[in-house]
């Protein structure tokens, strides 16, 4: 298994993962393990990707993309309007008493591992790697979680410990609102 920072020679493989598990095209036996939500065009993915530089992968020995972790500024996110509503919204979390900004905070997320590698630790292993990844920019990471993805809630709260600063609605769901620091623990 490798753990790296995507380039444009990932491109196909995270969409393909991405695909199997967004709620639009989820087959209805996988949904109770999660799904993603966010939708990108092909542009919007190739920005994640070369400019942000922010997305993880984890490729096993015949080199497809099982896992990914994506991870940006809030200004790359804020063409999605639940982003803007969260960056709207960050000055009313913290963590370890510090109030969220768009300077020392970014938004991590849709994560996804493959089914068949679930439960295996490759979740926080790609999730560190991310983390890693954007230590040197911010100090604080945040996502969001829905309320009816408990197996997510519970990987990241349980699994690589991040904290639960709030919770909000948008759109018709509720979410819970994550943080944790970049910096190792
Ligand atoms: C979310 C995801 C990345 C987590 O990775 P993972 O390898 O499944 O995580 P882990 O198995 O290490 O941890 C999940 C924990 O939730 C538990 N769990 C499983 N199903 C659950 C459920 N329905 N409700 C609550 N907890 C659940 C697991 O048992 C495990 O805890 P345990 O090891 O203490 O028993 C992965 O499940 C996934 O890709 N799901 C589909 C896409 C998704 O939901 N992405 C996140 C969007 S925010």
């Amino acid at each position: 298994m490798t753990i790296t920072l995507a380039t444009m020679a990932d491109y196909e493989g995270i969409l393909a993962l991405h695909k199997t598990y967004h709620t639009d095209s989820i087959s209805p036996e996988d949904r109770p393990d999660g799904f993603v939500t966010t939708n990108f065009t092909p542009q919007q993915l190739e920005d994640l990707i070369v400019k942000e530089q922010g997305v993880t992968v984890a490729k096993d020995d015949s080199g497809t993309i099982v896992a990914y972790a994506t991870a940006a500024s809030w200004d790359y996110w804020s063409q999605w309007p639940l982003f803007v509503y969260m960056i709207d919204h960050l000055h009313e979390y913290q963590l370890d008493g510090v109030t969220l900004t768009k300077e020392n905070s970014y938004q991590y997320g849709p994560a996804c591992v493959h089914k068949d590698y679930r439960g295996t630790g490759l979740f926080a292993q790609v999730f560190r790697a991310s983390l890693a990844s954007m230590a040197h920019r911010y100090p604080i990471m945040a996502t969001f979680v829905n309320q009816v993805n408990p197996r997510s809630y519970a990987a990241h709260t349980r699994k690589v410990g991040m904290t639960t600063a709030g919770t909000f609605p948008f759109n018709n769901n509720q979410y819970y609102c994550l943080v944790c620091p970049t910096a190792a623990q």
